[in-house]
């Protein structure tokens, strides 16, 4: 993301609910002094009038207005107004993203007036945004015991979040929502999760202490049953197997091409938050369920591209691993594989037929890596015993690109 023109600072003022009174000095002298004032209509309407001064609302969408709006402000300096901490899920941060020099004049986050009326110390929390997001977010960092601070879209997510935890076997949270933080009407309200029936404003942050029985590994190897799927899932076992050699790392790009179920992609993306996963899969029906199944494990940013590989890669974002369930053999699949991922990058290809396995011993004459057979077996009961179930062998190769 870049912008053709840029103003030459622009430095970004925080400000609290109780307005520009609660602002230092120089913050005031920055404020008035501005030629551009850009910001939110409430923030821009706390400001006392200052005669000649350009006051700028954010566009909307932010997103496409952004670029024109710096390039509209290229080679002139502006101040912009943004709530508390303006790198705390705000418009510092995107800004950023643009390209604009930007100088952070940071105000209390409301996180920090969130956990100091909690008396939650930084350590001992965890802060997950759904602004303008999918409140499924939430559940991934769900854990018994876990203290979790929430920056809410508004107010309606209080309750969408209560019914998701109690949903996903999250519903004896507590939840505690601090509302108006900073200003004359700040509030508090709490209650549990499974019987939450509480308004809230629509500035609130959520303090959640987590409590329940709902799903909380990060590790890779979820019980099947965790995903909704019609047998095209790679079982258990496999999947733990693979993603050891995927090696998720934070800020890591997948390919799960022919995901199936999504769960591969699902298991990258919960091991960190900032992990990245392109499923691809060209049946519509699987393409909708993977999308259900990383809502309900907490990954909803997971992108699914519906159509088959090797076109529907083209284009996609080069990938620091990639995972192939099935369908390796489709001409120009694992061509397109080996040369798409980054050097360093990991690449582990599943197979159970014999056209596959040739394919793979080929790869590993070629390129080398590792061929591992996998043959699990599961203990079942045999009439009034217990025996060995075993399922398909599975031929695994993973290559690590030079
Ligand atoms: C886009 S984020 C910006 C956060 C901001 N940068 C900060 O440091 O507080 C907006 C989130 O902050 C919350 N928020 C902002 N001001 C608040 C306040 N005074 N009281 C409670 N929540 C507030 C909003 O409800 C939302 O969840």
């Amino acid at each position: 993301m870049s912008a053709t023109g840029v103003p030459t600072e622009v430095v970004v003022v925080g400000i609290g609910a109780d307005g520009f009174s609660g602002l230092s000095p120089s913050s005031r002298e920055l404020v008035l002094g501005a030629a551009v004032l850009w910001g939110g209509s409430r923030h821009l309407s706390l400001v006392p009038s200052v005669p000649g001064q350009s006051r700028i609302p954010w566009p909307s969408p932010l997103a496409s207005g952004l670029p024109r709006l710096l390039a509209e402000y290229a080679g002139r300096p502006v101040v912009a107004l943004a709530s508390g901490d303006p790198l705390v899920s705000g418009i510092a941060t995107t800004l950023l993203e643009y390209g604009a020099p930007v100088r952070v004049v940071p105000a209390v986050s409301s996180v920090s007036l969130a956990r100091a009326r909690m008396g939650w110390s930084f350590e001992s929390c965890a802060v997950v945004t759904v602004v303008g997001r999918s409140v499924s977010r939430v559940l991934r960092e769900c854990a018994p015991g876990r203290r979790l601070l929430v920056l809410s879209s508004n107010a309606s997510t209080p309750a969408e979040v209560a019914s998701l935890l109690t949903s996903s076997g999250w519903g004896a949270s507590k939840l505690t929502v601090l509302g108006d933080l900073g200003s004359s009407s700040e509030a508090l309200v709490s209650g549990h999760a499974s019987s939450w029936s509480e308004v809230s404003p629509a500035l609130n942050v959520i303090a959640i202490e987590v409590s329940g029985n709902g799903l909380a590994s990060w590790a890779a190897g979820l019980p099947d049953d965790a995903f909704e799927h019609d047998g095209q899932l790679t079982k258990r076992d496999l999947r733990a197997s693979a993603l050891a050699r995927l090696m998720p790392a934070p800020g890591q790009l997948l390919w799960d091409a022919g995901a199936g179920a999504g769960s591969v992609g699902i298991e990258w993306m919960r091991a960190h938050p900032t992990c990245r996963t392109v499923a691809v899969e060209s049946d519509p029906e699987r393409a909708a369920r993977i999308a259900r199944n990383a809502q309900a494990l907490g990954v909803p940013d997971l992108e699914v591209v519906e159509g088959r590989a090797p076109s529907a890669l083209a284009g996609l974002e080069a990938p620091d691993a990639i995972f192939i369930g099935g369908g390796a053999t489709r001409e120009g699949v694992l061509e397109t594989c080996v040369s798409s991922i980054k050097p360093g990058g990991r690449l582990v290809v599943h197979g159970v037929t014999l056209e596959t396995e040739t394919l793979l011993a080929k790869a590993y004459a070629d390129h080398g890596g590792e061929v591992t057979r996998i043959a699990v077996e599961t203990a079942a009961p045999v009439g009034t015993f217990t025996g060995w179930t075993p399922a398909r062998a599975v031929t695994q190769w993973a290559w690590l690109k030079p």
